[in-house]
């Protein structure tokens, strides 16, 4: 039987050894998973001692962390916008940065206000599920050409009780949905060059799928299909569409936009916090 610090001392040193920069925090959120606890009960009990069972359970999930799985697939959680998503290695593990559209999105919607969002791509459902808490009023639909993305997403909707409020389906894009009816479309689309996989982390490739990364020769291949699929399609009603983007493709996107009909005016680029272009903004 050891005590929990010294458990978690000798996991931060195991982690450390891989060039984990964050071995302490995610050694405590291994341990507090295994115990079923909060990271602050590990603290303040610092000197329980554990089972034999339990220090072993942690030190398979500690193995699997050094063999490359990330913590969320580990736990099955990832924190996004304040609230944990069901993940797997079928969806993208939500990321920070893209925490941004939900942040443009309040900018210019109240908390009251009544309207329909179609989010392309929604992998876990993050970003619909986040705009629908968000926006109590609202209502949507996710898509994904992944039927196991799906599946996931509406494992999270009926976790956080929104699943009245919005359905997923099947498309490849736009195809199957008449965007007509809704005022937003948000999109975080695949935009890694294909020839630039490679080179992704080791801990990327292995739990991000393919199809969530891989943005074609270019990485502007889904923008192009997303855009052609809105073009002089309208029905009259302003719509706004925003999409997450890859550092430095702003030129390119904005160019692409433009020769299938977007008129350069009505499109804004938003920084993230390290003041990189990294959400494209179309009202059309
Ligand atoms: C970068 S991930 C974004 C997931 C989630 N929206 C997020 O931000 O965490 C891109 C998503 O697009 C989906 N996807 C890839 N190709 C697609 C296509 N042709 N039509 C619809 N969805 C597609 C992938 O399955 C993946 O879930």
């Amino acid at each position: 039987m050891k005590k929990i610090k010294s458990i978690l001392t000798d996991a931060n040193h195991e982690l450390g050894s891989c060039k984990i920069e964050t071995a302490n925090l995610e050694s405590q959120i291994l341990l507090a998973y295994v115990l079923g606890v909060s990271k602050e009960y590990l603290i303040i009990n610092a000197n329980e001692k554990l089972e034999e069972d339990k220090i072993n359970q942690f030190k398979d999930l500690i193995k699997r962390r050094m063999e490359g799985s990330s913590i969320s697939n580990i736990i099955g959680k990832r924190e996004f916008y304040g609230r944990e998503f069901i993940v797997n290695g079928d969806v993208l593990d939500p990321r920070p940065d893209t925490e941004l559209i939900i942040d443009i999105i309040k900018k210019i919607y109240a908390k009251d206000d009544s309207f329909s969002i179609i989010d392309l791509g929604t992998g876990s459902g993050c970003i619909i599920s986040t705009l629908l808490l968000e926006f109590p009023y609202s209502r949507g639909i996710g898509t994904d050409i992944s039927e196991n993305a799906v599946s996931i997403a509406q494992i999270n909707a009926k976790k956080y009780f929104i699943n009245d409020r919005v359905s997923f389906i099947i498309s490849d894009w736009l195809d199957a949905i008449d965007f007509n009816k809704f005022n937003i479309i948000v999109s975080n689309p695949p935009y890694i060059p294909s020839r630039d996989l490679e080179a992704l982390s080791h801990e990327v490739l292995y739990n991000d799928p393919l199809i969530a990364l891989d943005g074609g020769k270019s990485g502007l291949s889904h923008y192009k299909k997303i855009l052609s699929n809105l073009q002089n399609k309208n029905n009259g009603e302003t719509k706004f569409l925003i999409m997450e983007i890859h550092e430095g493709m702003e030129k390119d996107l904005l160019q692409l936009a433009s020769s299938q009909g977007f008129k350069l005016e009505s499109m804004n680029l938003y920084d993230d916090l390290s003041k990189r272009k990294r959400v494209i903004f179309l009202k059309f």
